[in-house]
């Protein structure tokens, strides 16, 4: 299902996501981001970007619906889809700081990126190889 990027499944997530967008708080970049996240337990959980006057406080839109998706009870394990929208020509992938923050929830997460006209189908663990995690502390 998630591995189709033209699956009818993908639907509520993208509204989520370009909903999200149209919140975005960007008056410094004017790159208006959004993001959904799917959860095991059926949720669909947008964010959008968050810039502040001092810069590096600023919030990608994937970090802000993950930090909803936990607070709505998401646990390690538990994401089971991602989008990322953008309103330009390049499709945006998540930054490294999101991915990092994204695969403590999910190893094997469908990341889909689309803009207005065209979807490209990521897998997480692609994205961020070899990957940090919390194994490594042990
Ligand atoms: N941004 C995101 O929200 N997600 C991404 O995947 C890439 C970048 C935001 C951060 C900043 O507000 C703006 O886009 C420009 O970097």
């Amino acid at each position: 299902m998630y591995d189709d990027p033209h699956s009818p499944a993908w639907t509520p997530l993208l509204e989520a996501a370009w909903k999200a967008r149209d919140c975005a708080h960007a008056p410094y970049s004017r790159f208006q981001v959004g993001a959904a996240l799917l959860t095991a337990g059926g949720e669909v959980i947008g964010g959008c970007n968050v810039e502040n006057a001092a810069y590096p406080v600023s919030l990608c839109a994937e970090r802000g619906a993950l930090s909803a998706a936990v607070a709505a009870g998401l646990r390690p394990g538990g994401l089971v889809a991602a989008v990322v929208v953008t309103d330009v020509a390049e499709l945006t992938p998540p930054c490294g700081a999101c991915r990092q923050a994204l695969i403590e929830f999910a190893g094997h997460l469908p990341v889909l990126l689309a803009n207005r006209h065209t979807r490209q189908l990521h897998r997480l663990e692609d994205l961020l190889p070899h990957s940090f995690t919390g194994g490594h502390l042990r």
